[in-house]
């Protein structure tokens, strides 16, 4: 289901991923300084932190797994000259490579797991003993101008579950067996040009559907056309309307 919605979205996914290049940037920069030799991405999509982890480790071996078959695909073909770069379909929560790594990484991603703790547990059990682990995570927050017009316009369909706070995050990410090093916690407005091109956006990152942003049943043309010219009033900002993420980065290690 998550992997449908993600390979429909693999085409337009970059046109629209700003707070998902900022947080992988984000990520990025809390690296520790040595060439690891290894890498493991989990949740690489169509590449964005791929990319940024070869330009900051020239050479080194990375294997960038993503549960989406047509996003592995796309990076398959949109990195064809990156030999060091093997895209594998398989799903964070449960991937095994046979070996341990000295660095995992992961951005935008572990989100959308369907259990987040089993997740964490399966990095820690990927990871080398004193290795780290790189995570920028979206968090309960995120969109919340959107999840509160939804609740006010459709109660009876609010999702089934919400992103974890940055305190159940750290919580699950100890209880995983990680030490921290180093954390951060942020928010970011970020402006659209009105709210149709807002919906559009979110849709063509894959980030619509799935249990933190679809209800029990879809929104009526009537409810969504009422979303629209709602969002356009409440969030109307700086020339376009605007939108939250909240976003957490933490460098761990085993
Ligand atoms: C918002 S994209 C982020 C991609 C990339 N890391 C970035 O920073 O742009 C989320 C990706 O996570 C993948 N994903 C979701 N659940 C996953 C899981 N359980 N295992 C592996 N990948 C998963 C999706 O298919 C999608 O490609």
């Amino acid at each position: 289901m998550i992997g449908q919605r993600f390979s429909a979205a693999a085409k337009t996914y970059d046109l629209h991923a700003r707070p998902q290049l900022a947080l992988a940037q984000s990520v990025v920069s809390m690296l520790p300084i040595c060439n690891p030799g290894q890498v493991l991405e989990l949740g690489s999509g169509t590449g964005q932190l791929t990319r940024l982890i070869a330009e900051r480790f020239p050479g080194t071996r990375i294997d960038a797994v993503d549960i989406a078959e047509k996003m592995v695909a796309h990076s398959r073909t949109m990195f064809e000259g990156c030999p060091q770069i093997s895209w594998m379909v398989g799903d964070a929560q449960t991937y095994w490579g046979g070996k341990r790594y000295p660095l995992i990484v992961s951005s935008s991603a572990l989100h959308w797991t369907s259990d987040l703790q089993a997740t964490f547990k399966n990095i820690f059990q990927c990871l080398e003993p004193g290795g780290t682990f790189a995570l920028g995570m979206m968090l309960q927050g995120t969109l919340k101008e959107l999840h509160e017009l939804r609740r006010e316009i459709a109660p009876e369909k609010t999702p089934q579950s919400s992103l974890t706070t940055y305190a159940e995050t750290k919580v699950c990410l100890q209880d995983a067996g990680f030490s921290f090093e180093r954390m951060k916690h942020g928010k970011e407005q970020i402006i659209y040009p009105d709210a149709k091109s807002f919906l559009k956006a979110i849709h063509e990152q894959g980030v619509t559907g799935g249990k933190v942003s679809s209800g029990n049943a879809p929104l009526s043309r009537t409810e969504l056309g009422r979303l629209v010219a709602d969002y356009q009033e409440t969030y109307a900002s700086d020339g376009g309307v605007s939108a939250t993420y909240e976003t957490a980065t933490f460098l761990l290690t085993k």
